[in-house]
């Protein structure tokens, strides 16, 4: 594929201020409760990621942060939108589970008049962290992990509350625990993944669906480098992905680091920051 096709698409992302972000719990393997966070820090490094999103010409709305939940910056987790309409999330861990209602709140009082449809989950799900959405595959394709947070009956719920397909797939590695920590769309179409964070089977219908994917090693995706937001064009990364942004280089998107090494601490980087609002 020629390398000018790679345009970039205007997007309305929400995201949410570190104000409270500590690690004082642990729930993933990547939090170490012993070592602290710098909170300053990890305030401008998450600024400079939405200042790139807003410079790129994307709009970023703000999810007022809550005292106590620590893990709100991880915003991709609140809920999965595909075409207005919005599947609410459902946590695994008590330590996050008010996090649902700040989400449900933010979608019916800020875009409320905007036609917005909210489902509420019945099965445990972590919004974007578990679902992912290409527009321009195959009419539409959701792409959805298990094995750690989410649930596979809520594959099927998804499915149907969003009435597109769904492609469960199953994570087997406790580092790469979110499918947002594994795989990432890099545009409306393809998609770029680690292939041993996930089982054989699911190995084997990631490469028939995307045979043109671009794929990652474990280096990769332990600089987070998966845990990218890519606009079609521009493709916004953490700094000590450099290997990550060679290969999404060479296959025509442009790579723009940012540094997130305290949102690290929490287990996440930039996706899970950042959740996409799909009118
Ligand atoms: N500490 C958070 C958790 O374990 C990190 C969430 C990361 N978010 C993501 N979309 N992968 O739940």
């Amino acid at each position: 594929m020629s390398h000018t096709e790679r345009l970039p698409r205007v997007r309305t992302y929400l995201m949410c201020p570190p104000k409270h972000f500590t690690v004082e719990y642990a729930i993933n393997p990547w939090m170490d409760t012993t070592v602290p966070v710098d909170a300053a820090l990890a305030v401008k490094q998450w600024d400079l990621l939405r200042t790139t999103l807003v410079d790129l010409g994307h709009t970023v709305h703000l999810l007022d942060p809550v005292a106590g939940l620590p893990d709100m910056v991880y915003a991709a987790n609140g809920a999965f939108s595909v075409d207005g309409r919005v599947y609410g999330a459902r946590f695994r861990h008590p330590q996050r589970a008010a996090e649902a209602d700040a989400h449900r709140a933010f979608y019916e009082k800020t875009l409320g008049q905007d036609n917005w449809h909210l489902v509420r989950p019945e099965h445990v799900n972590e919004g974007e962290g578990d679902f992912a959405y290409l527009p321009r595959a195959y009419g539409g394709l959701i792409l959805a992990g298990h094995g750690f947070r989410t649930e596979p009956a809520a594959h099927a719920e998804a499915q149907e509350v969003l009435g597109r397909p769904v492609v469960s797939l199953r994570l087997v590695d406790p580092a790469f625990y979110h499918l947002d920590t594994a795989l990432a769309a890099l545009d409306d179409h393809n998609v770029t993944y680690y292939p041993e964070a996930f089982s054989p089977s699911s190995q084997r219908v990631l490469r028939q669906l995307f045979p043109e994917a671009v794929i990652a090693d474990r280096a990769d995706a332990e600089a987070f480098g998966l845990n990218l937001v890519s606009d079609g064009r521009h493709v916004i990364l953490n700094t000590e992905a450099t290997a990550m942004a060679d290969k999404v280089r060479a296959a025509g998107y442009a790579p723009v680091h940012v540094e997130l090494t305290e949102l690290k601490r929490g287990g996440g980087s930039v996706k899970c920051a950042v959740a996409e609002l799909r009118p």
